[in-house]
């Protein structure tokens, strides 16, 4: 079997922390419970590239255990954990080609080893396992199912290839459940964001003035929870009515370069590209941290701010400082990559619980529709979704009331109103 991995010597510590999360995972383990007895995906090739974490580790043997035929990658050069790689490879036989702070071209060469095994379904975080397919390898598309996609950024990619008609299979985009984006984006991406700022830093939340660029569901997250730690929150946002929400969230919102001025910590999670640029490096308060939880590491302008260093230093593990030449010193954490796996371990197990749930159901879904799917990006099924919450909800001990007929019967009627 081939891999590559940092060192399979790691394997004992992995299979402790895949163990750990597997027992906040109900949900996955009742679907890989089912995936077992069926072997649906008897032989089925799964290309995966998804963030190399324990949780991911749960998704890969539930898949296995369905009877897939698994290769992972990671989706992102920082986000791999080296010990679950090696769990992965030495306790499940699954093949991973992945290493921590791996070079960007040995990242795509990991792709490329995934595509390699030429997978039936593609399983994506960001969506460069699929546009790799489509750039470089498009004679292995005819063999393709469909595929899955994990998160917004990617989802937009995809969406905007199906646009120009360039999606050449059918995408499930995971993401738009509402069981994942109201608990992975939201409280997943609020936690693991400060856990890793935390991390890396060791600083003191409270008091400090936070600012956040973006207030989608992972904004909306971060902001909810440093709150809850006591900083002074400022949003910035382009979208008019989700910089209404914030204000009336209670939060102050304003340009990034007036935000700047102020900001103790800088964290974005929009998605786009220079969010943090050479404006924000004029007004920028002297000590600045600056961080991203998006998914690529496009949202701080790296080349702006190098143009205007004049000297930079590694500190400590992921965080760089840099001396500009107008005499501040600001610190970039994890070279702009996204903080919450780079410095911590991601989303906790109890939230990619249900996201690997819509992963897993995702997958079947696939294989039972792709005839009929258009090369589209589509959503699975409500029912599925709310599959998931009340296993979730079954999980938490909470029982929920139903509807009555006789409010069936009224949500269905258009006639009763003012009697
Ligand atoms: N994305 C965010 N957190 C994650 C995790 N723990 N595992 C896999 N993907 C993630």
């Amino acid at each position: 079997m081939k891999y590559d991995i940092k060192n399979i010597n790691l394997a004992s510590e992995g299979i402790k922390k895949i163990n750990w999360a597997s027992k906040d995972m109900p949900v996955l383990a009742e679907i890989a419970k089912d995936f077992k007895k069926r072997k649906l995906f008897k032989k089925i090739t799964i290309g995966a590239c998804l963030h190399v974490t324990a949780e991911t580790a749960n998704l890969m043997i539930a898949l296995k255990e369905g009877g897939a035929n698994i290769v992972l990658c990671a989706s992102n050069p920082l986000s791999t954990s080296d010990d679950v790689a090696a769990a992965l490879v030495k306790y499940f036989k699954i093949p991973v080609f992945a290493i921590k702070g791996e070079s960007n071209k040995k990242y795509l060469s990991h792709i490329n080893s995934v595509l390699d095994a030429k997978p039936d379904i593609t399983m994506d975080d960001g969506a460069d396992l699929v546009s790799m397919l489509h750039k470089s390898r498009k004679d292995q598309i005819r063999k393709v199912k469909g595929g899955t996609e994990e998160t917004t950024t990617g989802v937009t990619r995809l969406k905007s290839m199906a646009k120009e008609k360039k999606l050449l299979f059918p995408i499930i985009a995971v993401n738009n459940s509402t069981t994942k984006y109201l608990f992975d984006n939201r409280y997943g991406t609020g936690q693991s964001t400060l856990d890793g700022i935390i991390r890396a830093t060791d600083k003191l939340i409270a008091g400090s003035v936070f600012v956040i660029a973006g207030y989608g569901w992972c904004g909306k997250g971060l902001a909810m929870r440093a709150r809850g730690m006591g900083a002074n929150i400022i949003i910035t946002e382009v979208n008019a009515v989700k910089a209404l929400e914030a204000l009336m969230d209670g939060f102050r919102v304003m340009p990034m370069a007036k935000a700047a001025s102020e900001a103790d910590f800088i964290c974005t999670v929009t998605g786009n590209t220079s969010v943090v640029n050479a404006e924000t490096f004029k007004t920028i308060k002297n000590g600045c941290i600056v961080s991203n939880s998006g998914h690529f590491d496009v949202e701080i302008d790296l080349p702006a701010l190098q143009k205007i260093t004049k000297t930079k230093k590694i500190l400590r593990d992921f965080v760089e400082m840099y001396k500009l030449k107008n005499g501040k010193t600001i610190y970039i954490l994890a070279g702009g990559r996204l903080v919450n796996l780079s410095c911590a371990k991601g989303h906790p197990a109890e939230v990619m619980d249900m996201s690997f749930a819509n992963q897993a159901l995702a997958a079947e879904f696939i294989l039972k529709n792709y005839k009929n799917l258009s090369k589209d990006v589509h959503i699975l099924p409500e029912k599925l979704d709310q599959k998931i919450a009340e296993l979730k909800l079954k999980n938490f001990g909470m029982k929920i009331d139903k509807l009555t007929s006789k409010q069936k019967k009224y949500m269905n009627e258009w006639r009763d109103g003012t009697k």
